[in-house]
């Protein structure tokens, strides 16, 4: 699952911690670029998030908790037109190839 949390609240992957064995680094991953994301479905590491709607979702409810997730991760109680500015920014970032 995203954020690297199952739904027990333990990890299906490691993430960073599998190379490092830091244990503050469990359920860490690389920060993708956000450039083409409307054209790079499905999300995070694991795809597990199928639409930019589940993404900003996800962020919304704080991610997925975990005993390592940083705490000024939390929810966010966006309105649904901050949710709709957040996916018109999403998918502006999307262009075309210059001849
Ligand atoms: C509402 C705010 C945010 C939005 C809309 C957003 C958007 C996204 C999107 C669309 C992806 C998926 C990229 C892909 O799979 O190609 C993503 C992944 C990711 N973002 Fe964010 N992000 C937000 C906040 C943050 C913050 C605050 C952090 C770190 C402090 C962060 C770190 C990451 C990381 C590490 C991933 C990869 C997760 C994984 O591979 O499982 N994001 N984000």
């Amino acid at each position: 699952m995203a954020g690297g949390a199952g739904p027990a609240g333990g990890f299906q992957d490691e993430g960073r911690a599998s190379i490092t064995r830091r244990s503050e680094d469990r359920g860490a991953f690389k920060t993708p670029t956000l450039r083409e994301v409307a054209r790079t479905a499905p999300y995070m590491h694991d795809g597990s998030l199928a639409t930019l709607e589940d993404v900003v979702d996800f962020y919304d409810r704080g991610g997925n908790r975990n005993a390592f997730l940083d705490p000024e991760l939390h929810a966010l109680g966006l309105t649904a037109p901050e949710k709709q500015a957040l996916l018109a920014f999403l998918r502006s970032l999307s262009g075309t190839t210059l001849r």
